[in-house]
This record gives C-alpha cells, sequence and structure tokens, in this order.
C-alpha cells in the first residue's frame, strides 16, 4: 500500500488548515489506497532554509533536515492542505520545498486548497511551478474550498457535498500516479 503525506501548510495560531487536515486525514484513511501519514509544519517548526549544499547533494548538516528527509522519502504521494495568502502560497510551504530534492523526485501531489472566493486556486496554481522543478506530479484533480470559514462548526470541518467528492476523484488519480511513477524512481 503506497504511503500518503499529508502536509499541512498552515502555521497560524488558530488556523483553518487543521480542521481541514483532519478532515482530509480520516477521508483518505476510509479511501483505503493508502497508508496515510501527517506532516505538520507548525509541528515541525522547520527553520529558514539552513543548510549549507544543494539539497540535491543529500549532505544535510541538521538534525531537522535528516528527519524531514526521512518523512519525505518514505512517502509515494502528497496532499497539500494550504491556503492562499496574497495570492500564493505560505511561506512555510516553501521553505520545506526547498529543504529537500530526490525525496520529492518523481511522486505524485494532489491540492487540498483554501481561502476566499478563491478557493486558493492562485496560491495552488503557483504550487505546480514550484513542484514540477521537484520532478513532482501536481495533479490536475484538485480540492478547492472557497469560503472556507464558513464550514468551520465548532472547531470542526464539514465540508460541501462537491468538495467530498473533488477530494474522493484526487484521492484515486493519486493512487493511480503513485503506482506508475514507482517504476520511475526504481534505480536502473
Ligand atoms: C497573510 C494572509 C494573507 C491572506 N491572503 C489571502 C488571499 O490572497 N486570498 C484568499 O482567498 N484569502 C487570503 N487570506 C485569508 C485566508 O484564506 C484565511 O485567513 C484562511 O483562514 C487562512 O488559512 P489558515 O487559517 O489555515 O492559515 C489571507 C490570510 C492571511 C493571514
Amino acid at each position: 500500500m503506497p504511503t500518503l503525506l499529508i502536509i499541512i501548510a498552515s502555521t497560524r495560531p488558530g488556523r483553518v488548515g487543521l480542521p481541514v487536515a483532519r478532515w482530509f486525514e480520516e477521508y483518505a484513511g476510509r479511501h483505503g489506497g493508502f497508508d496515510v501519514k501527517v506532516a505538520d509544519l507548525a509541528e515541525l517548526d522547520l527553520p529558514l532554509l539552513d543548510e549549507p549544499h544543494h539539497p540535491r547533494m543529500g549532505q544535510y548538516t541538521q538534525e531537522h533536515t535528516r528527519a524531514w528527509s526521512r518523512m519525505v522519502g518514505q512517502a509515494d504521494a502528497f496532499a497539500f492542505v494550504m491556503p492562499e495568502y496574497n495570492y500564493a502560497m505560505t511561506a512555510s510551504l516553501k521553505n520545506a520545498l526547498d529543504y529537500l530534492y530526490n525525496e520529492w523526485n518523481y511522486k505524485p501531489v494532489g491540492l487540498v486548497s483554501y481561502g476566499g472566493m478563491s478557493g486558493g486556486l492562485r496560491a495552488a496554481q503557483m504550487v505546480k511551478e514550484v513542484v514540477t522543478t521537484l520532478r513532482m506530479m501536481p495533479l490536475p484533480e484538485g480540492v478547492g474550498i472557497p469560503f472556507v470559514s464558513q464550514h468551520i462548526k465548532d472547531g470542526a470541518f464539514q465540508p460541501p457535498e462537491l468538495v467530498v467528492e473533488s477530494a474522493r476523484v484526487m484521492l484515486d488519480e493519486l493512487a493511480r500516479w503513485a503506482g506508475a511513477l514507482r517504476t520511475l524512481r526504481e534505480p536502473v
């Protein structure tokens, strides 16, 4: 069974990202196609990139980088639960991506984006440009959640039906890509 790593991109106290990620983790678990794990960037607390070498070399000097490398390296697929800040991805997500290189290569990523009217789509489009440089496959089948705060009740995210359906489609596609891209990661 492929491992899906859900990355929580917001680090703000009181973030909406946490209830959205909790729902998505539970839903992805019920999907049945993945061994689901979560990386919370707030808990991980990576400093701004503090490695002297290009990540392609894998010559890490910091324990936090080695821990992050193990977590990402063990994953077969990713889902980013990400808000839009000023029409862009969060700085914490960009920083976490920049830390590594080979660990991301040839793995698919599904984007669960949220925000106001835009549903975080501008940030999602921006992430696609970055992750393809890391040789990842960002799926066209994403989950966009407009007016996300309207769907938080008593601290829990209550997804509209369209969001649930798009999550199902995205997880199905992630499972397909995870299987196909695994062959590219095998040594030739
Ligand atoms: C610094 C900042 C910038 C924001 N910029 C946008 C934006 O460009 N588009 C948008 O739809 N919402 C924007 N928002 C509103 C967020 O969508 C909303 O605050 C959401 O709850 C943020 O996710 P989080 O709570 O998980 O951090 C912004 C919020 C913050 C804190």
